[in-house]
């Protein structure tokens, strides 16, 4: 494999509601990271993992994803670009594809995984997989008032894992950009290209509390 995969999986989880970090919540009886860890280990390019679990949390993140596949542990920030940050630290020089891939994405298939990285060796300097946006979409002012509707057909919902050269990212990331809610945000504030490939609805990330049901129904499917 030539692909170091970073997953945050440092958050609290508080949109989820009250409880452990988000990562280390059960899904079918199992913590979302390890459903997460277990495909980013089947996908066949992957040499390496390495995880930004909440610091107090970093002994036991070791523990429960030693069965799963090796791993490196780090401790996470306070914001998700913290976490990463500290994540591609931990990165050899020599791996040249890196990924990153949030842990509540816990369902995403390996499939995806290997497709972001392909695009990646394929020569771009930067690849999210994204899906339609499937509601009206409506910028709102003061008062709730409508100021407009955007045209859906140019928007996308973003997922991860979002891939990258090794040095676009670590550019990226030493850019100084104010913390933004994905990383290629980052890549396109340097002026790169970002270029799309198709996303998967199992790549859903797991935000609120109807979203554990879905996975929970997702699971269970042939
Ligand atoms: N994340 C992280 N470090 C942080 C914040 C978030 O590693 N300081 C990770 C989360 O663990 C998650 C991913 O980034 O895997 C996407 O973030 P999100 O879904 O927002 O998770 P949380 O921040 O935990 O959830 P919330 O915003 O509801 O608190
Ligand atoms: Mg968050």
């Amino acid at each position: 494999g030539d692909v170091a995969v970073l997953v945050p999986a440092a958050g609290a989880g508080v949109r989820l509601g009250p409880g452990m970090p988000k990562a280390l919540r059960a899904l079918a009886g199992e913590p979302l990271l390890r459903h997460a860890v277990r495909r980013v280990a089947a996908a066949a390019s992957v040499r390496q993992i390495v995880v930004a679990a909440p610091p107090a949390q970093a002994d036991a993140v070791r523990e429960l994803l030693s069965p799963v596949a090796p791993v490196t542990v780090v401790a996470g920030g306070a914001h998700r670009q913290q976490s990463v940050a500290a994540a591609l630290a931990a990165v050899p020089d020599d791996v040249g594809i890196v990924l990153v891939h949030d842990a509540a994405r816990a369902l995403t298939p390996p499939d995806l995984i290997e497709s972001v990285a392909a695009a990646v060796r394929s020569g771009l300097p930067a690849v999210i997989p994204v899906l339609p946006v499937v509601d009206t979409v409506k910028e709102v002012g003061p008062g709730d008032v409508v100021l407009g509707t955007v045209d859906r057909s140019v928007l996308r919902s973003v997922q991860t894992p979002q891939g990258f050269r090794r040095d676009v990212l670590a550019a990226a990331h030493a850019s100084g950009a104010d913390p933004l809610t994905d990383d290629a945000g980052l890549v396109e504030k340097m002026g790169l290209p970002v270029t799309c490939v198709p996303g998967s609805d199992l790549a859903m990330k797991i935000t609120r509390p109807l979203d554990l049901v879905l996975a929970e129904a997702l699971l269970r499917l042939p």
